[in-house]
């Protein structure tokens, strides 16, 4: 058995829906640690498309336990419109629990959310609007509204009618909004409560006993490494801990559980929202791994901003995280190019710099120093074993792992579960890796 943690090495939208689903069907039990509906996952299963913002994707296999932990914020309207969408396609829902003291998302975050970022102008950080920011600040500030609340009537009802006419006055005097009407939304939020309450749970308790029983345990990330409030690229970073450490936080379990960690990165780079992108492409390259990648969020449709892949900040995630190996997405993105480029080191200040700045005004200085390489144009989607790859595509993974030194275990060549190549089940096989650290192919067949 391996309870595995699972999380972006770059700036979030890596593929880890597709890499958790992959990895789902090994897992008794997938758990969800952080964020909220600001992530989204595609998952494409038979031709059928699913978009899920908040429940882990292990729920598409009917036997994996589903649950979404203490250190996520829930908008609950959000989540049953998610349970609806699964009912739709038949898919069973019975298996899905909800962390008693997980943060409920209200409208007033997500209305001050909006106000706050159109009142910093220039300053703005991009969020996706859907009330992350705010609702995370009330728990730091202790006037969060908790699923527990939800569940206790006459509770809710004093605790919300106070909150709401406190974040009334921040509405109406300082950014001159309509105030909420308590009422309206207490009744709202009490019919949510109903709706939601059979999947309602102690999270913690349910994960112990799982651990118990020897079950695996898919620790599902969403957002990435560089948005990680803590170690991103701070302030343009969302408001929860997306590396590995904060799986553990936000399920709470210790990290003596953990046997492995897998960071998901593409075989290049995007980013949303605001904040320095040192790899950035603005010209035909960029469009072209944009339009090929379909780099829109799922969140907000918003255009991912597209460039090179960042060796810096890969190694930086494999520090952050104990990286134990990588998974590689979107390689198929890059097969028509005639040349490909991998930012090795920056230059900072006119000195080289080999490790990611913590400092975000030496951080948005950096330059790219780019290693380049002539692309494999050809199709790479059908490709299933190491071998069936071109040369010059598995050259640029060998170098991307010796530029980390750290096996890459898995690499995705397009949306549906069979376009993969797979070594290893990271859940269920011995530590083994299609590529070691010195980029090495070790094996490409299944176990
Ligand atoms: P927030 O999480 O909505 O507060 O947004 C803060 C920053 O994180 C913005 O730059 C968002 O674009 C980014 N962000 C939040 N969630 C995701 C995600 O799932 N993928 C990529 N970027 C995200």
């Amino acid at each position: 058995m391996a309870n595995v943690i699972v999380i972006g090495a770059q700036w979030g939208d890596e593929g880890k829906g597709k890499i958790t689903d992959l990895l789902s069907r090994s897992a008794d039990v997938v758990v969800r640690s952080q964020g909220g509906v600001n992530a989204g996952h595609t998952i494409v299963v038979q031709g059928q498309t699913f978009k899920l913002h908040l429940i882990p994707s292990g729920i598409l296999y009917p036997d994996t336990e589903c649950i979404i932990g203490s250190g996520t914020v829930i908008d609950p309207k959000v989540l049953l419109e998610e349970l609806a969408q699964l009912h739709r396609l038949e898919v069973s829902t019975d298996k899905l629990f909800i962390s008693q003291t997980a943060h409920v998302t209200m409208p007033y975050h997500r209305l001050l959310d909006k106000a706050s970022e159109e009142k910093r102008g220039k300053y703005k950080l991009g969020t996706t609007g859907r009330g992350i920011g705010p609702t995370y600040a009330d728990k730091s500030e202790r006037t969060g509204i908790r699923v527990l609340d939800l569940m206790n009537r006459d509770h809710l009802h004093e605790k919300l009618e106070w909150t709401i006419n406190y974040k009334n006055g921040i509405l109406e005097k300082l950014y001159n909004l309509e105030p909420l009407d308590p009422q309206a939304v207490i009744k709202e939020y009490l019919d949510y409560a109903e709706q939601l309450r059979p999947h309602v749970v102690d999270s913690s308790l349910k994960i112990y006993e799982s651990i118990k029983k020897r079950k695996n345990i898919l620790f599902e990330g969403a957002q990435g490494t560089l948005l990680d409030l803590d170690h991103g690229t701070y302030p343009y970073v969302t408001s929860s801990n997306p590396i590995a450490g904060g799986a553990c936080v936000g399920s709470g379990v210790g990290p003596t559980v953990i046997d492995r960690v897998i960071g998901v990165a593409k075989a290049y780079t995007t980013r949303v929202g605001e904040g320095p992108f040192p790899t950035e492409l603005k010209g035909e390259v960029g469009q072209l791994l944009g339009d090929r990648g379909a780099e829109f969020g799922t969140t907000t449709g918003r255009a991912r901003r597209c460039g090179w892949f960042d060796a810096v900040i890969g190694r930086y995630a494999v520090r952050i995280n104990g990286l134990d190996c990588l998974a590689i997405t979107k390689l198929d993105v890059l097969d028509e190019l005639k040349e490909i480029k991998v930012c090795v080191a920056y230059e900072l200040d006119g000195q080289p710099c080999h490790h990611f700045p913590s400092n975000a005004s030496e951080f948005a200085r950096c330059r790219p120093i780019y290693e380049a390489f002539p692309g494999w144009q050809t199709s790479t989607s059908h490709c299933r074993t190491l071998e069936d790859l071109p040369k010059r595509a598995l050259n640029y993974l060998k170098f991307l792992a010796e530029l980390m030194d750290t096996p890459i275990a898995i690499v995705s060549l397009g949306a549906s579960r069979d376009q993969t190549i797979i070594v290893e089940d990271p859940i269920h096989g011995p530590k083994r890796a299609l590529l070691d650290a010195n980029g090495e192919p070790v094996s490409s067949t299944n176990n």
